[in-house]
């Protein structure tokens, strides 16, 4: 019957989906065409329309960028949003200070009137989708030398924006997809009055902390609560205590009434990145290069981080945030060599390869641009490097990276350039400054230069490594950074607020000729003259040809629908819910529950330090209308494809009810930004059940409930 099916869909369109299962992240305006049947069969139960239309309110409205890098979701016709507590982390820690400390005791607003406002954190609802590739490339000869066709494209896309923009206040954005191959629009409308509304204790919201990141079994009750505010005509304003709480075209209902493996359920977010076309060479330069290279420089942070964080708990308070940063990429790295090893990742694309130049003999325009591809990897490898090591090894001390902030300044002091302007620079440093200073711990940043100075210079390339004699470094490092931490001024908190608070021109001076601003300057010249050029535009020689590759690869398999690298716009990844067997003799089931929390719970290790609270609540079986046999679930995963940026995302059941929201991926498969495995990749899911569980019960802020529209 199944078969008939998709001999009769190819007939009928031409493509059919072949993608491994549940594989892919594609854009809301294309369902239509190429995913509605697919979903449907698999058990949605909506139209395309419902997802994405210009004409009526649809799903899409109730989904937002939510800061700079995650999703966020309405749930109520009062403005109420969901996202991730580690996508609003920095709201809460914002707020937070020793009288009220809400990373660790939560934080609610029993009313309106209480809810925090953030001043930068805004959001942004998506207000249409248009296709302009005709638009973009319509003019686009085909003989240019690629630096033409960049500038006409450029020229293109200014005009597309501002005649989309009109006299509003919207935002438009036109990317690249397929490399290149097709671009689209995206207007926004951004809303910059978003307060907070409550965040559960971090012994809740971060349960499981690094330890548990990335894995599955998982209890993170991962998300915070925020509102978005309107002035009276329901349209963005700044903050003012006059705004009214914002109206939203839709909002999304709850269902609690549970889950089942198997499960149609769909995510509507932003991904952020993924690396699905990339050729052999770039897997192998990742996975023997990048990732061991950037995996052994943050294996010595988080050692000598953890030692520290391990002694002293206020030290673990003020490193907790750089930590997790750190960590978190760390471990997806660490976890994308296993799987990539696992798959056979290389050989799999270096069969691909040969299938394609196969193709390709016959088709001149592509014959060479895998070994051209294979070229630019060969040249580009120790670029590559330099830059990683720059990254993770240099601008990784933290007094070098605060110190390159007073770049930009010091460059003011040449040109000619308004007080006003120098000004707000300085202000805008201050602000910095406070935030540098209140976290940071020169033994730390001592032991971790001590660490990775020599790494720099025992691994990069010899052209890369620049004479530091000037600056007095023979080959005693320690000794080296020894002095530059006894005479320089960016450790000194007094001093750097006296020097910006003073007019003297001497100031730039003092800043310039410091040695720790000098050791970063070394560094920063090298590479602005030797490395970043190079680097650039060899990278832009392996975008135009992966350009042409994707174009001959979509050409070789005319009858499968591809679709496109994830790039921070909005997508549909759609699957089941299911478990999986990551291991021999191992299952996971898909879903965990209170139960887990009270196994894990062991006040002597912080990670898994359950709060009296929820201990209680477990005792007494209190768990109201959220219980399912006798416990309340916590997380599920499922077979979505997903990303980092897809945070907060929605997930979603066959009828559009909100059953989880998104915030992870399952060790096992987590290689999936560049190979997806349809037996390991799982996203996992906090239920909304949790959720509700903790405001309701744990929170005590039924009024949040009241609000919201739940499907029992
Ligand atoms: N791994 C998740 C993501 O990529 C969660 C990160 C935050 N949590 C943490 N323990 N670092 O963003
Ligand atoms: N935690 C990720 C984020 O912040 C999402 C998980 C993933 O990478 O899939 O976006």
């Amino acid at each position: 019957m199944k078969k008939i099916a998709i001999v009769f869909t190819i007939l009928f369109f031409g493509f059919v989906n072949l993608n491994k299962a549940d594989e892919g992240m594609w854009i809301p305006l294309l369902i239509e065409k190429f995913n509605i049947e697919d979903m449907q069969e698999k058990g949605f139960k909506l139209s395309a329309e419902d997802i994405y239309s210009i004409n009526k309110a649809c799903i899409k409205d109730a989904i937002v960028i939510f800061g700079r890098g995650c999703t966020g979701d309405l749930v109520s016709d009062q403005g109420l949003l969901l996202t991730n507590h580690h996508c609003g982390y920095g709201a809460i820690q914002k707020h937070s200070s020793i009288e009220h400390d809400y990373l660790t005791d939560g934080f609610w607003a029993m009313n309106k009137t209480q809810e925090l406002p953030n001043p930068n954190l805004t959001v942004k609802f998506l207000n249409r989708i248009e296709d302009v590739t005709d638009k973009v490339l319509g003019n686009v000869a085909e003989n240019l030398s690629e630096k033409e066709r960049e500038v006409i494209i450029v020229a293109n896309i200014e005009k597309i924006k501002t005649e989309a923009i009109g006299e509003t206040q919207l935002i438009a954005s036109v990317k690249p997809f397929y490399y290149g191959n097709q671009y689209y629009l995206f207007v926004y409308e951004e809303y910059k009055d978003v307060r907070l509304v409550g965040a559960p204790p971090s012994a809740i919201g971060k349960f499981g902390g690094d330890t548990d990141n990335w894995v599955w079994p998982r209890h993170t009750g991962d998300f915070s609560i925020f509102r978005i505010y309107a002035d009276k005509d329901n349209k963005p304003a700044e903050y003012s205590p006059d705004n009214v709480p914002y109206k939203p075209k839709k909002f999304l209902p709850i269902s609690i009434k549970g889950i089942n493996e198997g499960d149609f359920t769909w995510v509507l977010g932003y991904p952020g990145g993924t690396m699905q076309y990339i050729t052999s060479d770039a897997i192998k330069l990742i996975k023997d290069v990048r990732n061991p290279d950037r995996i052994m420089l943050r294996d010595k942070r988080l050692d000598v981080m953890n030692a520290y964080m391990d002694r002293n708990d206020t030290i673990r308070i003020k490193y907790a945030s750089k930590h997790a940063r750190i960590s978190n990429s760390w471990k997806r790295w660490k976890g994308e060599i296993i799987g990539l090893e696992r798959l056979n990742a290389i050989d799999n694309k270096v069969e691909f390869e040969k299938e394609f130049n196969e193709w390709a003999s016959n088709h001149n325009e592509y014959k060479n641009v895998v070994s051209e591809l294979t070229n630019i990897y060969g040249n580009i490898e120790k670029y590559v490097v330099a830059y990683d090591y720059y990254r993770e090894a240099i601008m990784a001390v933290e007094i070098v990276n605060f110190a390159a902030r007073f770049n930009d300044l010091i460059k003011m002091k040449d040109a000619d350039i308004e007080k006003e302007l120098r000004d707000i620079k300085i202000e805008e440093l201050k602000k910095r400054m406070q935030d540098f200073y209140k976290d940071y711990i020169q033994s730390i940043d001592q032991e971790i230069f001590n660490e990775l100075l020599p790494m720099y210079y025992s691994n990069v390339d010899q052209e890369f490594i620049p004479d530091l004699s000037g600056l007095g470094l023979s080959d005693n490092y320690s000794q080296f950074i020894e002095s530059l931490f006894s005479s320089t001024i960016f450790n000194n908190k007094d001093k750097m607020l006296e020097l910006l608070n003073s007019e003297s021109e001497d100031n730039f001076k003092v800043l310039e000729n410091d040695p720790v601003f000098k050791f970063y300057k070394t560094f920063n010249e090298l590479y602005t003259n030797e490395v970043f050029p190079v680097y650039d535009s060899l990278d832009n020689r392996a975008n135009n040809l992966y350009r042409n590759y994707m174009k001959g690869i979509m050409e070789m398999q005319k009858h499968k629908v591809l679709f496109p690298d994830a790039n921070f716009t909005m997508r549909v990844s759609y699957g089941e819910v299911k478990g999986s067997y990551p291991r021999d003799g191992v299952e996971y089931i898909y879903q965990t529950t209170l139960d887990g929390i009270i196994e894990k719970d062991n006040p002597n290790i912080y990670d898994y330090d359950v709060p009296d609270k929820l201990k209680d609540l477990y005792k007494t079986k209190d768990y109201g209308m959220y219980e399912v046999d006798g416990t309340v679930p916590v997380c599920f995963i499922a077979t979505n494809h997903t990303t980092g940026g897809n945070s907060g995302s929605p997930v979603l059941d066959s009828e559009g009810n909100l059953i989880g929201l998104n915030f992870d991926r399952v060790w096992e498969g987590i290689m999936s930004d560049m190979v997806f495995d349809p037996e390991q990749s799982r996203n996992i899911s906090l239920d909304i059940r949790y959720v509700l569980f903790i405001v309701d019960k744990f929170a005590g802020a039924q009024h949040l409930i009241n609000e919201m529209t739940i499907i029992e």
